[in-house]
């Protein structure tokens, strides 16, 4: 039978679905998009209609540049910015330009699981690299390197996805040094930097996108919506020209021309920031009530910390437990959650799961973190 369905992922009816990374549909910016659109098709010249500069719209990535310095808390030079169809194509044109089949990458374990699709389709080999509290363990890099050259090493330095950790700023130097050293490219998926709850993380990678060989990753789908398929990437000139002068820009020219147009309106009235106040509100009040709902529930064999930012929280349960097991049985109780093991590229991490905050409001969450906590101690 033919669907019409718009949606990418269908819940079904009274699922609560804590699997699903994405913001609630009142939380998408609707009318003020709709505003910014109006605004930007009335313009009778309209630019935007026709192929765009390859390295995207001049005066969006101006506007970006200033939107990002106010977040970063540092200098960002439009010449320095490219624009993308949002991160996801961003990893892949990386992969295409900077890789061929066959590759080593180094990633970190866990990673995003859809990163990990986007390097098999590349057939690109990864191999993992240890995680702990402050981040990727660069020591453990730094003997990889001994043995390995990668083609890159794909980071989440900042509210990682699945384990919403921050890479600390000590280790943000070793990795930049390490990457001069051994002149290894790094590309920092950092889409969850603005949102963050508590305390400002340390500066992103994109600090050192001119010193080292760093390509800083950003997206709108975290902080507006992600139908708009928008968002940027960092890097020093020389790795901005090869991009530019690829074979995707060359026929299409730059990616998005119309949505950064509206975007671009959207950020000089202020909705940008406006909407990513609403997010960092919204999502750190869910957080909360999230993480006292699980610490009064679950048992203290289940371990997680409390994020400070982006959209997820990771569970730990003790060794020999199964999320995968787990699953099945979560579904017939309308509860779904992501298990682990989807994040890893040793088919590890069976005994941990990640939950997400981002799509639910405060009641629904509870519902399911019940449902949850009684699956769990089945
Ligand atoms: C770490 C990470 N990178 C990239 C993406 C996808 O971003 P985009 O919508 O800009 O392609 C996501 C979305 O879940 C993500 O978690």
């Amino acid at each position: 039978m033919t669907t019409f369905s718009s949606a990418q992922k269908e819940i079904p009816s009274g699922m609560i679905d804590l699997a699903i990374g994405q913001p609630s549909p009142w939380l998408l910016p609707a009318a003020a998009m709709q505003k910014a659109s109006a605004h930007c098709a009335a313009d009778p010249g309209c630019v935007l209609l026709a192929y765009g500069a390859e390295q995207g719209d001049g005066h969006f990535r101006l506007a970006l540049s200033g939107f990002l310095e106010g977040i970063y808390g540092i200098p960002v030079d439009p010449a320095h910015l490219l624009v993308t169809n949002g991160a996801s194509q961003a990893i892949d044109l990386i992969c295409t330009l900077f890789s061929k089949a066959g590759d080593t990458i180094f990633v970190e374990e866990p990673t995003y699981f859809l990163a990990r699709k986007i390097f098999a389709d590349h057939r690109l080999n990864p191999v993992a690299l240890p995680m702990d509290a402050d981040g990727l363990i660069v020591d453990a890099l730094e003997e990889e390197l001994k043995r390995t050259r990668p083609a890159f090493l794909y980071t989440i330095p900042t509210y990682h996805n699945p384990t919403s950790v921050c890479l600390s700023a000590a280790r943000r130097e070793t990795l930049v040094e390490l990457s001069q050293r051994h002149d290894i490219l790094v590309v920092a998926d950092e889409v969850y930097h603005p949102l963050s709850y508590t305390s400002a993380p340390p500066p992103p990678l994109a600090i050192s996108c001119v010193s080292a060989k760093v390509i800083s990753l950003g997206s709108f789908s975290k902080i507006l919506a992600p139908g708009l398929r928008l968002g940027w990437l960092q890097a020093a000139p020389a790795v901005i020209e090869r991009i530019v002068q690829c074979g995707l820009l060359d026929s299409g020219g730059g990616l998005n021309p119309f949505t950064s147009g509206v975007v671009r309106g959207a950020m000089e009235v202020g909705l940008v920031d406006e909407n990513l106040a609403l997010l960092k509100k919204t999502y750190s009040r869910r957080m909360q009530a999230m993480c006292a709902a699980l610490r009064s529930g679950l048992p203290a064999s289940v371990r997680f910390t409390e994020p400070s930012g982006g959209f997820f929280i990771w569970l730990s349960l003790p060794e020999g437990r199964d999320t995968l097991e787990i699953l099945p049985k979560a579904k017939e109780r309308n509860i779904e959650f992501m298990p682990g093991p989807k994040f890893s590229s040793r088919q590890g991490l069976k005994n941990c799961l990640r939950l997400s905050f981002a799509y639910y409001d405060t009641p629904d969450l509870l519902k399911g973190i019940e449902r949850l906590v009684a699956v769990i101690g089945d």
